[in-house]
């Protein structure tokens, strides 16, 4: 290796292989350096945006994955938040969480001032509104990324989700998404056999994730409407995408992964029955959505919020020659059910992406979430407005963007509530 003085470099640091690991760049640093990679014992510096439940969850998933990793920044809407995020890791992890005031951030561009730490990769698990804009900036600044599902809450940020994807794989930057799923060992064993065809030809399917209620917060007195919007996330359309976008998003995907295409259109329906109330926001609390693939299989889809009534979160893939569970199990001529381990496949997520960083063959997740992301947003906006839609007219047309007119804490008022039959299709 040539530097700018024209004198050979016998060495290669470890963090550059970390930074940026294309297979290629690789191929030539292996070449140059006598094989430094293979010790692959410096450390991955990671910062975290996004600092709630599943922020502080998937950090402590990342240290369990690797004794190689430490938490150097972090960054919040809000400084309770982030305290309370902050003082679980250090709880369970004080050796290796290296968090300072220095390098923790609070407020609508606290995202910015993450990336500018000096980090290897990023956890993004903010609400899924700001997913585009974040990923935007973190591939642009150079970072592996690990994201929370789901990715957008309307077209253009599937878009947007895509073009950075697309930027991170020309950069070598690894970029997982937080459909652990795709990384849960039964999950794994069924989808090879189905590929392998040991349910013949795919005709139709189910996929459900039916629940009761999920945590909610009353607009507490000293709050702007903006900061009530962003503490209860999940009941605004603009911030969750509602809970067929926020949640039904990993059934979808496990549906998408077993077809191995995405569905040509979509028929919905849903409303809003039993939550009716101010505190929850726009959202519906029912939906059930029929997609229609390309060889006319079709799937369909429920989930439901309601407490009081039947639970099932699950997938069932329905072929010519038998019938697949997601939890594992074959039914039909080529019977078969997983009896193995089941490792924590929220850890075995981060081992799999930090895995990829190591050796060079960064994994991209980010085009299928965004996929994926984009057939849920096409089931909601089938309900919403009573209307089939077709894959390519939201991939292509659809202007619906959600984005608030300017992210300041303030007044916000709520979107009403979608009227199938009434509501426009944008
Ligand atoms: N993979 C899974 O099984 C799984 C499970 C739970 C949640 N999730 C996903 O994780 C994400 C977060 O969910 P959660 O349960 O942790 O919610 P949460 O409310 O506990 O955490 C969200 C955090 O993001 C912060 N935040 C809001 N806007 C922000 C912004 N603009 N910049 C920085 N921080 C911001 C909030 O203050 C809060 O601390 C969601 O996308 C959710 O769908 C995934």
């Amino acid at each position: 290796m040539e530097t700018k003085t024209g004198k050979k470099k016998d060495s290669v640091s470890r963090r550059d292989f970390i930074k940026t690991s294309t297979a290629a760049g690789m191929a030539t640093l292996l070449a140059g350096t006598g094989g430094i990679f293979a010790a692959g014992s410096d450390k991955i510096r990671v910062g975290v945006i996004g600092c709630g439940g599943r922020g502080t969850g998937a950090t402590k998933d990342c240290l369990n994955a690797s004794a190689e990793v430490e938490i150097i920044a972090m960054g919040d809407l809000f400084q309770d938040r982030l305290d309370d995020s902050l003082e679980s890791l250090k709880k369970d992890f004080a050796d290796r969480v290296k968090v300072t005031p220095e390098t923790s951030f609070v407020g609508f561009d606290a995202y910015k001032k993450v990336l500018t730490c000096d980090i290897d990769l990023v956890i993004m698990a903010p609400p899924p509104h700001f997913r585009p804009m974040h990923l935007q900036a973190a591939i642009a600044a150079g970072k592996h990324v690990f994201m929370e599902k789901p990715v957008a809450v309307d077209p253009p940020g599937a878009r947007s989700i895509i073009a950075s994807s697309q930027l991170a794989r020309q950069k070598g930057l690894a970029l997982v998404a937080g459909t652990q799923r795709r990384h849960e060992v039964h999950y794994l064993e069924i989808m090879k056999r189905i590929h392998d065809g040991a349910i013949g030809e795919i005709v139709g399917g189910q996929c459900y994730w039916n629940q009761g209620e999920l945590w909610v917060k009353e607009k507490q007195p000293g709050w702007s409407d903006m900061e009530w919007h962003c503490r209860n996330w999940l009941y605004f359309t603009w911030l969750s995408g509602d809970h067929i976008v926020e949640q039904h998003v990993h059934n979808i995907d496990v549906i998408n992964w077993a077809i191995g295409e995405l569905p040509v259109k979509c028929m919905g329906m849903g409303g809003r029955q039993v939550r009716t109330g101010p505190q929850y926001g726009n959202i519906f609390d029912h939906f059930a959505v029929e997609f229609e693939y390309p060889n006319g299989a079709r799937v369909m889809s429920m989930c439901r919020q309601t407490p009081g009534c039947a639970d099932r979160v699950a997938e069932r893939v329905v072929g010519t020659r038998g019938v697949a569970h997601g939890h594992g199990l074959i039914e039909g001529e080529n019977a078969y059910k997983y009896e193995g381990p089941h490792p924590n496949p929220y850890v075995v997520e981060h081992a799999d992406l930090i895995k990829s960083i190591r050796e060079g063959k960064p994994l991209n997740e980010g085009q299928r979430i965004a996929e994926s992301t984009l057939c849920a947003i096409m089931g909601r906006m089938s309900a919403y407005t009573g209307r089939e839609i077709s894959w390519k007219w939201v991939m292509n047309e659809s202007k619906l963007d959600l984005t608030p007119p300017e992210y300041a804490f303030g007044d916000l008022p709520v979107a009403p509530v979608a009227v199938p039959g009434q509501t426009p299709l944008v």
